[in-house]
């Protein structure tokens, strides 16, 4: 093997060479133990001094520019390598921010705060109790005792014969009074509530309510009244009325359902207040003296009045939704649209 040729045929390899893994081959191949220049050193033990020591300077030389050329190639691979790399980690300034997604409020949560910004408003304060309710703050110490015809409606979930998972959020109401020992009140109450129900569309098993009680000296249905309009007007707008029906809650006396103008069709009579004008909204009335007398309270000193409305339903009338069990399914489709 001429040692002239061969370095041509490094050169060459060299120059072909792409990526710093071949150029490792190439260079085993030229210069290694096993390389070609190996074969022309065999030849060295056949020839005489003079031409030993002319082959080892060819060799030397061979070796010096083949390494050179090596190195080279090795530094401008690197630098390449480097390039590409500051190309596709480059950052466009110019390009949107990642887009973080954020959570929101339910619109059943938007609509109790809502309701308890408007009573915060008034003075109210609110109150909590317990989803896990007696038997005796559920009825009894609500005017509606066992075999009473009132309990029909509200069948729910019973935990042992005295406990139950509250059908309404009443209950705060004799908690409230058990707690005040007499001193004026005024709070709501927002929670969940319990029915043993089919679901449909308009029914579940769990929902929502917010509770009113105010109790003083020389409150009256007035009071009632004017607290139902402003809550009304608010929720529903300005220009709304509000009617008060008679109706029946044992806790009450005299009790009401309240029905508000339609807001849709400004009272005229339409599809969603079934051509009426009016839509019932919520059940209200003045606190039964036996409730007040069952918490400590004297009627004869004290008086109040209380009312409670459905979350859900107040929810479903201000945003037309049709179907309650939409609340209850965290399709996020449904939700992203309030
Ligand atoms: N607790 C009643 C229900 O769930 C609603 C209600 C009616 C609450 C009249 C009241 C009230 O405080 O005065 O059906």
């Amino acid at each position: 093997m001429d040692l002239k040729n061969l370095e041509l045929e490094a050169i060459k390899a060299i120059e072909e060479v792409n990526s710093i893994h071949k150029l490792n081959e190439v260079k085993s191949i030229f210069l290694g133990k096993k390389s070609k220049l190996q074969e022309v050193m065999k030849r060295m033990k056949d020839l005489s001094i003079e031409e030993k020591k002319a082959l080892g300077i060819e060799i030397n030389q061979y070796k010096n520019k083949i390494e050179t050329l090596i190195n080279e190639k090795k530094e401008k691979l690197d630098q390449e390598e480097v390039l590409k790399k500051l190309e596709s980690e480059a950052i466009d300034v110019t390009l949107p921010g990642k887009k973080f997604s954020r959570g929101k409020l339910h619109p059943l949560t938007q609509v109790q705060q809502e309701i308890e910004e408007i009573f915060i408003g008034m003075g109210y304060r609110v109150a909590e109790g317990p989803e896990v309710e007696l038997d005796l703050y559920n009825f009894e110490m609500l005017n509606i005792p066992k075999g009473h015809p009132a309990r029909e409606m509200q069948d729910t979930f019973y935990i042992d014969e005295n406990t139950l998972l509250r059908t309404h959020t009443s209950p705060v109401q004799v908690r409230t009074l058990l707690k005040a020992k007499g001193a004026p009140i005024k709070i709501i109450c927002p929670g969940k509530t319990y029915r043993r129900d089919e679901d449909d569309s308009t029914h579940s098993h769990q929902f929502s309510q917010i509770e009113g009680l105010v109790v003083d000296k020389n409150i009256t249905m007035s009071d009632l009244k004017g607290t139902l309009t402003f809550l009304l007007q608010k929720l529903f707008g300005e220009h709304r009325n509000i009617r008060l029906r008679p109706s029946f809650f044992p806790f009450v006396e005299p009790g009401v359902e309240v029905d508000v103008s339609c807001f849709k069709c400004d009272g005229k009579g339409c599809s969603l207040c079934k051509g009426s004008g009016w839509i019932e909204i919520l059940g209200a009335g003045m606190v039964h003296p036996r409730v007040l007398e069952m918490s400590g309270y004297d009627p004869k000193i004290y008086q109040g009045f209380a009312l409670g409305m459905g979350i859900e339903r107040i929810t479903m009338l201000k945003y037309g939704i049709d179907d309650i069990r939409d609340f209850y399914q965290n399709d996020i489709r449904f939700l992203n649209q309030f």
